[in-house]
């Protein structure tokens, strides 16, 4: 750097920057409040179905009755993998993770896509509805083959909650269970320019294709910071076991400076607008499966971390114990919000495509300064 270079303000982690204007949600952190296309994440939560909330997201108003059925009959018709996919799937290595697999499996989609090349509005939006309509029985038919299990053929009678459980579990839970799930879908929907929305529009911003977008998505949402928290918030409450010793071992990650994993948050800083409806849908599942330990583990938690470090719960504290007494395996979790993200993030690469501009910050250089390359004899 010459000396006469002013280092510009560096806005690390990009904190702070408004990098583009969109109508599809609003995160309001003075409120802890979240509305999608200017209706409240907890009214929706509480008032529509899934399938409601992503044609909201899409279309920009809620569907009425017979919108609704011709979104669930489109979609449902499309919920079947071809039999080169469930044949790849088969051959995915069986102690990989199931992220990787959905990951893999979206790509594979885009190169058997045929509207794959085609960005236009309308098959780009038509893509986004297969990729809802096929992630979940990609999802299930990876996991299911890494248990050396058949894949469940998906029905299309069931709604969006029925056919996850089934093409997952092979069954369908009882109404309080599906709710529960529904509820979970509908707030893992979208959030702004989070990590993975915000690669999805990057990927956009080059007019890439629908398929290379969620597929880079799906790899941000894996992060341990991000999505794969959920995850991570179901080891630690397995790992800490009793709440008994919840406090005790709180202190321990303290006394490492460690991350307690499903805690604090970019935006919100004194709650996240999420959690209250996530967490009283988990205490439902602790009653409904008669299993209290986790969520009397996270109440402790959460008291000690807000009176010793002033620091909220996020989505994923809730979600992670919820999606445990629901019966999936924790590492299905964040595979499981990808299922439910798909909606944000596609609804953001048409928002992005529909008035792009290529997305290319600047890097401000510190490195070494310029130099001659020396001949190999004179190298160390
Ligand atoms: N556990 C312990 N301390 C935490 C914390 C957590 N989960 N989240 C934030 N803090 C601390 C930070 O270490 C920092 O402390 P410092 O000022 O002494 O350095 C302080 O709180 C402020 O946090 P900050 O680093 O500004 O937050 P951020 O905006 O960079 O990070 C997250 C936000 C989400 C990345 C961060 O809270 C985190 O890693 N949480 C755990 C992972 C998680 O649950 N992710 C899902 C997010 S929805």
């Amino acid at each position: 750097m010459s000396e006469t270079e002013k280092q510009p303000e560096i806005y690390k982690g990009l904190v702070g920057v408004y990098a583009d204007v969109s109508t599809i949600s609003k995160v309001m952190p003075e409120t802890n409040s979240l509305t999608y296309r200017g209706y409240a994440v907890q009214d929706l939560a509480e008032n529509c179905s899934f399938e409601e909330v992503a044609y909201l997201l899409w279309e920009g108003e809620l569907p009425n009755a017979q919108q609704l059925a011709d979104f669930k009959a489109e979609t449902a018709a499309e919920r079947e993998i071809s039999p080169a996919l469930h044949a790849v799937i088969r051959h995915f290595p069986k102690d990989g993770h199931p992220m990787d697999a959905i990951r893999t499996a979206v790509s594979f989609m885009g190169l058997e896509d045929p509207e794959t090349a085609d960005v236009s509005q309308a098959a780009q939006y038509r893509k986004a509805k297969r990729l809802f309509a096929k992630i979940p029985t990609a999802i299930g038919a990876a996991y299911r083959a890494s248990k050396g299990l058949p894949p469940v053929v998906p029905n299309p009678k069931h709604s969006f909650a029925e056919n996850v459980f089934n093409l997952i579990q092979d069954r369908v839970p009882e109404p309080e269970v599906l709710k529960s799930f529904d509820v979970s879908m509908i707030l893992y929907a979208e959030h702004t320019f989070n990590a993975s929305t915000y690669t999805a529009r990057l990927i956009t911003s080059s007019v890439a294709d629908m398929h290379a977008a969620v597929t880079g998505a799906i790899g941000s949402l894996k992060g341990p910071l991000h999505g794969g928290a959920n995850e991570a918030v179901m080891h630690m409450l397995k790992e800490i076991g009793d709440p008994k010793i919840a406090r005790e071992w709180l202190q321990t990650r303290f006394d490492h400076k460690a991350l307690v994993m499903g805690f604090g948050h970019r935006v919100y800083k004194s709650g996240d607008s999420r959690v209250p409806t996530m967490k009283k849908y988990a205490e439902i599942m602790a009653e409904v499966v008669q299993d209290r330990t986790w969520m009397a583990i996270s109440r402790e938690l959460a008291d000690e971390m807000l009176t010793k470090k002033n620091i909220h719960p996020n989505l994923d504290f809730p979600a992670g114990p919820a999606y445990y007494l629901m019966g999936f395996e924790i590492p299905l979790f964040t595979p499981i919000f990808v299922a439910s993200r798909i909606t944000g993030w596609s609804a953001h690469i048409l928002e992005q495509a529909a008035d792009n501009r290529l997305i290319r910050p600047l890097s401000w250089y510190t490195g070494l300064e310029q130099r001659p390359v020396p001949p190999m004899s004179a190298r160390g």
